[in-house]
């Protein structure tokens, strides 16, 4: 409960950044959530206001005075700049701009990972730091927790890359192919198909391997980091 203001901005910074993702500037995409994309649903006016309005409201519902003591006007206000930083310049939108200068671009594996730590990654990071500002772990515990989410981070975007290639419109709700169709540098074009995989699955392992010092109570992230490299959708 105390948590869900977080739960809710972060949705919300995902949100606009996909409505703004699709757009005909960025890449295009007619089909998310299985539905029309926002611009084709309304229009590209529409669709980058959407975007604009859902991003304040983030920081709106974030920085809210709450009459639950809990989190702290001193968690709210950390948890604002994780994720302030996460989804600006040195994190998402500085990836989403890598991400348009490298299409059509054969760019070195070291600069593709840079930029799906920030695309994707950084908004990760946020989204597990935000809920560990609320609980007191020890500088040990936040290690650990920095090497699973960057792991868990670049994974994720790997499987996203790999579904590309391989999963289905109906399953993922957007269209399959896109990145092939504008010259994305992912995964698979660089490496390949099934070296991307191997090296999803060694990623997944390394996120694992950073959850054992939490024991039973990582159970939950355990899980959904097996279903970030599993998942279809
Ligand atoms: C988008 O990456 C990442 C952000 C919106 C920040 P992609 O362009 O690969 O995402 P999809 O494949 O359209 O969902
Ligand atoms: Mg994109
Ligand atoms: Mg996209
Ligand atoms: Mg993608």
């Amino acid at each position: 409960a105390c948590l869900d203001d977080a739960a809710c901005a972060l949705e919300l910074i995902h949100t606009y950044s996909l409505i703004h993702d699709d757009l005909p500037a960025m890449d295009d995409d007619e089909l998310r959530r299985g539905i029309p994309t926002c611009h084709i649903a309304f229009n590209e006016a529409t669709a980058i206001l959407a975007g604009d309005a859902l991003q304040s409201l983030a920081f709106e519902i974030l920085s809210r005075h709450s009459e639950t003591p809990l989190p702290t006007p001193q968690q709210r206000l950390n948890m604002v700049h994780l994720l302030a930083q996460g989804s600006g310049a040195a994190g998402m939108v500085g990836g989403q701009a890598l991400d348009l200068s490298a299409e059509g671009q054969s760019i070195p594996l070291s600069a593709l990972q840079t930029l799906h730590a920030k695309k994707t990654g950084a908004l990760i990071r946020a989204s597990i730091l935000m809920p560990a500002q609320c609980v007191s772990i020890n500088w040990q515990q936040q290690q650990a927790l920095e090497k699973f989410t960057h792991n868990i981070g670049l994974a994720f975007q790997i499987q996203d890359d790999i579904l590309d290639e391989e999963g289905t419109s109906v399953e993922m709700g957007k269209p399959q192919g896109s990145d092939r169709k504008h010259n994305k540098s992912t995964y698979p074009a660089l490496i390949g198909l099934k070296q991307a995989k191997v090296m999803a699955q060694e990623l997944l392992q390394q996120a694992l391997h950073a959850l054992i010092p939490f024991g039973d109570a990582a159970l939950p992230l355990k899980q959904l980091s097996q279903f970030i490299t599993s998942r279809r959708t």
